[in-house]
């Protein structure tokens, strides 16, 4: 990469491969980040293919503009959500695509900013940066108004929920204790006070507070309900034959992603003299099973090491 922009894209043969690419086509990246993916998918669209590259985080567009500076005549770069899906097609003129990537969540570029507040880890000035956490800041709410600003059991239903956290009873009720908070220091040390000391002595940060940050996060950017909205207008807005990529790294959200897409495989004949309404498929699964990292993947960059592809192609 050109510039200080730091990101390893995840399973990038295998998506690559998945999207069954070909000169001509155009293809929608939902969540550009440093254009890793989109570098890959342009040279195998090229020389009249097109990619709609869309980030919510203005940093990430500025360093996959940069990133993909020789495909610049390909590319159309959008600074928006990918929830607006429709919208940002309709105001491009465009009705179908041939493909669609979405690599969800955070940028290993985010999580090390100093400065954002997604992490305590990396740098010394991250854990004095401000509860911000948000990937777009034009939104209006910032991790610090949802820890002083949430009740305690709206917490604990978070951190339980999106953390998978163990302990989000005593965290919850500690975050409320030691409003307000105001830096990263500030929610590790409400984490620390409400986790067992014998769960926390000899490990590091990230097996204590790891969840917390996550759920924190995923609540600040509605990382759920985004993916909920975005799925049925992905798969409208491609063209039959056109494949959907979906990169995940939490349980609900591949919970999501597998659901969906079973439901529209699912075909049921009619069965006359039962009652049963038909029901056609509209799309065909292409990942049985989701495609996981190597092992080799996962050691050389161990923030794969959750992640999943799972790939539709719509009939
Ligand atoms: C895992 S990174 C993608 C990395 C990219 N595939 C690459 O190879 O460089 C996720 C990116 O998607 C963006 N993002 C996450 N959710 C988004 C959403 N709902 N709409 C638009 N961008 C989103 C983040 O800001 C981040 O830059």
């Amino acid at each position: 990469m050109s510039n200080n922009f730091y990101h390893i894209p995840v399973l990038l043969t295998e998506t690559i491969e998945a999207l069954n690419l070909k000169s001509g086509l155009t293809i929608v990246d939902g969540t550009l980040g440093g254009g890793g993916h989109a570098k890959l998918i342009l040279e195998k669209i090229l020389p009249n293919g097109r990619l709609i590259g869309i980030d919510q985080d203005a940093e990430a567009l500025k360093a996959a503009k940069e990133n993909l500076e020789d495909f610049k005549e390909n590319t159309v770069f959008v600074h928006d959500n990918f929830r607006n899906l429709n919208q940002i097609l309709d105001s491009l003129g465009i009705e179908k695509v041939n493909g669609i990537l979405l690599d969800l969540g955070v940028s290993m570029h985010q999580i090390m900013s100093s400065l954002r507040g997604f992490s305590f880890a990396g740098f010394e000035e991250n854990l004095n940066a401000p509860l911000d956490m948000r990937m777009n800041r034009d939104n209006p709410i910032t991790a610090e108004n949802i820890l002083n600003e949430y009740g305690e059991a709206e917490l604990e239903e978070l951190l339980r929920k999106l953390g998978e956290e163990r302990f989000a009873r005593s965290i919850a009720k500690m975050i409320v204790l030691k409003r307000p908070l105001k830096s990263v220091n500030a929610l590790l040390e409400a984490i620390k006070a409400g986790t067992p000391p014998k769960y926390r002595f000899g490990k590091p940060t990230a097996a204590w507070a790891g969840n917390v940050f996550r759920a924190v996060r995923m609540e600040v950017n509605e990382e759920l309900e985004v993916v909920r909205e975005v799925l049925d207008v992905a798969l409208n807005r491609l063209n039959t034959g056109g494949r959907l990529a979906i990169i995940t790294f939490h349980s609900l959200e591949d919970r999501i992603v597998k659901q969906t897409f079973k439901n529209w495989a699912e075909e049921i004949k009619p069965q006359p003299g039962f009652g049963v309404t038909q029901k056609k498929a509209i799309a065909k699964i292409v990942t049985r099973k989701p495609i996981l990292p190597t092992a080799d993947e996962v050691k050389s960059n161990p923030a794969s090491s959750s992640a999943k592809l799972r790939v539709v192609e719509k009939i």
